[in-house]
């Protein structure tokens, strides 16, 4: 968690790490600093609070914005609540040494205990003030430059950390270190400036030119000079290419909309296109997926698929299983990854692990990999961000192409996950021989008219905003599906707790008659899909019971529909499709009404309290 943002050139740095800030507190927002250097004196201004109550008090002293070099950080609290002191940039008892750091150091403890017998004094809670405080002293007593001295510090250090350090004394060269949590490096022309951040946002518009570096390295960054890659257990030198980045300015900015999370739910139909844009060819009669295809001989002899994620992807997964056991036939189990990783679970090499992640750095889903991957499995990634973690510790994997998700609520990153899943079963089918071939035709040609569907459905705004001002004052919410779409109902519910606060829980329909039936009076609002062909009868006896108990229904159904009709307090229609693929267009509604009741209840919708896009702690 976290977000780091850094300069050092010839520009003011201020409002380059204070707009990277801004793009960057989706990692975070619970406190943030900065420090700027103009060449004499450190500038150091931190708060409790985002990044425009840190504006509030660098706008009072234009002081506080001068010099060409500065670090930044917007936080998720770990070691020491939210406030100003804890909040970061740190500055080492020298006063020469400031750090920002991404990350937990899990021995913080026993390195301040052994830093305090020497002389060393602590100002914050944090672990992060221990280690500039391990690095200087280490610089001290081993009299060696500021890369050595961070080189040698992180060999002692346990933990994850991605930080970026400053050194008065050598006021042209920044440090940056990662393990566990992303570091991304912008180059200037002629190295005449860099650019150091969690993510590219913060600096795609000065540069398209960056090196990612590994876990377990760092990089010396001096004006002028070639970046100096190196590892941090031996100090031997790396060589990285540097990646032409892909990422727009404007797919990182509202455009238009009042946030990122309705502009990325109206991005759907544009970012499932861009997801099976080349690989779903259905004039030649086939998917392409070379991550897939270059090992399809295991996916075809594999004993079973494990899906591994958390949160909206781990939904994502569940809808996955329903798409891989229908199509290929074959078991699928899916795992919170934070489950997984500490459960010893039996795995072998004929199984295959799939690992979903939007933003390929999920601490839990990282360190199921590497279990997975420890026990002979082969791992397959669907993550969104290209070059992320998860994508580079995968043996192979598919890209979601969403483009950047900002808003803490994923949406249209569940609905690409689902497209790829989605695709990967029908592959499958075709390749084992589960799906005939007009029956793989058809639903090729069906999930081709998705995108559209999505954007008719999208109309349905000023409908869902109706329903939203009659039940946002509610506590709470039962959402139920089956089949395909008992995950929506599961990511409905989190949808509307995410950022609405309201208490809501999805649940199977059928299992709602074994507990959650209790809970229902004329004041809870229920949000039930009953398309078509997903058990209909079933789910339409469902709405009975809890209309008989006086429940208010919301009914997703398929376009015709007449007999929720008659029954419903509030009914939404979707296209017709293939009931497989239904999880794409009812998840819709869920995701518009939860943005609704968020705004009417005037909540922060892109960054809900306590939560962070990406989590990068366990
Ligand atoms: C956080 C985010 C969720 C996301 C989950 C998993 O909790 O707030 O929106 O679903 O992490 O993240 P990932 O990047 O691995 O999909």
């Amino acid at each position: 968690m976290c977000g780091i943002a850094g300069y050092i050139g010839y520009r003011e740095a201020y409002p380059i790490v204070i707009n990277g800030l801004k793009r960057l507190e989706y990692r975070g927002y619970d406190s943030s600093g900065v420090m700027l250097y103009d060449g004499k004196e450190i500038q150091l201004s931190k708060t409790k609070g985002k990044v425009s109550d840190l504006e509030v008090i660098t706008n009072k002293e234009e002081e506080r914005k001068k010099g060409r070099i500065g670090i930044g950080h917007t936080r998720w609290a770990t070691h020491g609540v939210p406030n100003d002191i804890n909040s970061h940039p740190h500055v080492s008892q020298s006063g020469d040494l400031v750090i920002v750091h991404n990350g937990i150091i899990e021995n913080y403890d026993s390195l301040k205990k052994e830093l305090i017998s020497r002389g060393y004094v602590f100002q914050s809670d944090t672990d992060t003030e221990v280690l500039i405080n391990l690095i200087e002293e280490v610089k001290k007593t081993e009299k060696c430059k500021l890369g050595k001295a961070v080189q040698l510090a992180l060999t002692s250090v346990i933990g994850a950390y991605a930080i970026a350090v400053f050194d008065k004394t050598k006021p042209n060269e920044l440090v940056v270190a990662r393990l566990g949590s992303p570091i991304a490096i912008g180059i200037g022309k002629e190295n005449k400036e860099f650019f150091v951040a969690s993510d590219a946002s913060p600096f795609i518009e000065y540069t398209k030119e960056a090196i990612y570096i590994e876990d377990e390295e760092m990089a010396i960054i001096k004006l002028g000079k070639k970046i100096q890659v190196r590892k941090i257990q031996n100090d031997a030198l790396v060589n990285h290419n540097v990646l032409e980045l892909q990422m727009s300015l404007e797919q990182i900015e509202k455009g238009g909309y009042d946030h990122f999370m309705i502009k990325e739910i109206h991005e759907q139909p544009k970012a499932i296109i861009d997801t099976y844009r080349g690989r779903m060819l259905p004039d030649q009669g086939m998917i392409k997926m070379s991550g897939i295809d270059d090992h399809l001989s295991k996916f075809l002899h594999a004993d079973r698929i494990i899906i591994i994620a958390c949160g909206t992807s781990w939904h994502a997964g569940l809808v996955g299983e329903y798409l891989l056991e229908e199509f290929v036939r074959i078991p699928v189990e899916v795992e919170y990854a934070s489950e997984f990783r500490y459960r010893n679970p039996v795995i072998t090499s004929k199984d295959i692990v799939i690992a979903i992640s939007q933003s390929g750095e999920t601490a839990d889903t990282l360190a199921a990999i590497k279990l997975a991957k420890s026990k002979g499995a082969f791992v397959f990634g669907v993550c969104n961000v290209v070059g992320s973690s998860i994508a580079r510790e995968t043996h192979a994997g598919a890209y979601t192409h969403a483009g950047p998700e900002i808003g803490v609520a994923s949406t249209k990153a569940f609905t690409t996950q689902i497209t790829v899943l989605s695709l990967i079963a029908l592959k499958l089918a075709k390749e084992k021989g589960t799906f005939s071939e007009s029956r793989f035709q058809n639903y090729l040609r069906t999930l081709e008219l998705i995108p559209n569907q999505i954007e008719q459905l999208l109309n349905i705004d000023a409908t869902v905003k109706e329903i939203a001002a009659v039940y946002k004052d509610a506590k709470n919410c039962l959402y139920l599906g089956r089949g395909f779409n008992f995950p929506v109902a599961l990511e409905g519910a989190l949808k509307l707790k995410e950022i609405s606060y309201i208490h809501a829980e999805g649940y199977p329909a059928a299992e709602m008659k074994h507990g959650p039936i209790a809970l229902i009076d004329e004041n809870m609002p229920i949000f039930v899909i009953a398309t078509s062909k997903g058990h209909y009868e079933k789910v339409v006896s469902n709405i009975q019971e809890i209309k008989s108990r006086s429940g208010k229904i919301i009914a997703i159904v398929t376009e015709g529909d007449t007999q929720v009709k008659e029954i419903a307090d509030h009914v939404i229609e979707i296209p017709e499709t293939e009931e497989a693929f239904t999880p794409l267009l009812t998840t819709i509604p869920f995701q518009l009404l939860s943005y609704h009741i968020a705004v009417m209840l005037d909540k922060n919708v892109d960054q809900p309290r306590n939560l962070a896009k990406s989590v990068t702690v366990e």
